[in-house]
C-alpha cells in the first residue's frame, strides 16, 4: 500500500482538519493580513507518525532518483568587479530535485509507487493552501519535490516572476517538511521591513510553511548531527499555486434597464 494517502487531509491532525475547514481564525487567511504578512510556518497539523512513514518512503524509494540541482556563486562577482562596494550576488543554490515532470524519469515513477504524485495533486491540499492563503487559487498547480543534504541551501532570492503575466502580482507556495532525525538544524531567513531579520527553523517532520511570493529569503546550509551526515536530509514537498482568475465583473443592467 503506498505510504501518502490519496488525500492530505488524511495526513492532518485535528488542528490541521480546522484549518482546512476554514474555521481556525488565527491560521486562516493569515497571509492577507493588515499588516502584510507574507509567510506562516504552522506545526502541529500534520500527524507525526504519518509524516514519518512517508519520510522513511521518500528515502527508500525516491532517493536513487534524485538529480542535482546547484548554481555556485559565479567567481566573476568577485573577479569581475571594477568598482568597490558594487557587489552582485545572483540566486545561488545546491540541493537534489526529484523530476516529477517526466512520465519516462525514474522519479515520476518512483514517486507514483508511494502514492506522492496523488497527495500533492488532491483536491484538499490546494484547499489547505487556499485557506492559510486566504485566497481562492488556480484548480492547476505545480508540484516539486526537493532533499536538502548536508551544507545545501538556497542562497538570498525573491521568486519574483515579472514576465510570467499570471504570476507578476504574486502567487502562493505551500512546502511540506519532511526531515530525518539526522538533522541538527535548518533556517528559513526572509526579509521584513527591508531587513533579513526574521528566522524559522525548518528541521520539522510535518511542519507546513506557506508563502505569499515575492520576498527576499533564503535557506540555512542543512547541518547534521555529528557522525549522522549520510543520514542527514530534510525533504520538501512543494505545490506552488497562481491566483485563480477573478471572475469578469457581472454587466450591469444600465439605468434604463432598470425596472423591467
Ligand atoms: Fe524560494
Amino acid at each position: 500500500m503506498p505510504a501518502f494517502p490519496t488525500e492530505f487531509a488524511d495526513l492532518l491532525t485535528p488542528k490541521g482538519l480546522r484549518i482546512l475547514r476554514g474555521r481556525d481564525p488565527e491560521a486562516c487567511g493569515a497571509l492577507l493580513r493588515v499588516p502584510p504578512q507574507r509567510f506562516i510556518s504552522l506545526t502541529g497539523v500534520i500527524n507525526v507518525r504519518k509524516a514519518v512513514a512517508c519520510r522513511d518512503a521518500l528515502e527508500e524509494e525516491l532517493r536513487p532518483t534524485l538529480t542535482p540541482m546547484e548554481d555556485p556563486i559565479p567567481p566573476e562577482s568577485i573577479l569581475g568587479m571594477t568598482e568597490n562596494y558594487a557587489e552582485l550576488l545572483p540566486k545561488t543554490v545546491r540541493v537534489r530535485t526529484a523530476l516529477l515532470e517526466s512520465r519516462r524519469s525514474r522519479s515520476w515513477h518512483a514517486a507514483e509507487r508511494v502514492g506522492l504524485t496523488a497527495m500533492l495533486r488532491s483536491e484538499s491540499f490546494a484547499a489547505f493552501a487556499s485557506a492559510v492563503s486566504g485566497r481562492t487559487l488556480r484548480r492547476k498547480w505545480g508540484i516539486q519535490v526537493l532533499c536538502y543534504g548536508p551544507g545545501d541551501y538556497s542562497g538570498p532570492h525573491n521568486d519574483h516572476h515579472p514576465e510570467d503575466l499570471e504570476a507578476r502580482d504574486g502567487y502562493v507556495d505551500m512546502h511540506v517538511s519532511l526531515a530525518t532525525p539526522a538533522v541538527a538544524h535548518q533556517w528559513l531567513i526572509y526579509a521584513k521591513g527591508g531587513h533579513f531579520s526574521e528566522m524559522t527553523p525548518v528541521n520539522t517532520v510535518g511542519g507546513v510553511t506557506v508563502y505569499r511570493l515575492p520576498f527576499w529569503h533564503y535557506t540555512t546550509p542543512l547541518m547534521a548531527r555529528p557522525g549522522a551526515e549520510a543520514d542527514a536530509r530534510r525533504w520538501v514537498l512543494l505545490g506552488t499555486f497562481l491566483d485563480a482568475p477573478r471572475k469578469p465583473e457581472r454587466v450591469s443592467p444600465g439605468p434604463r434597464a432598470q425596472g423591467r
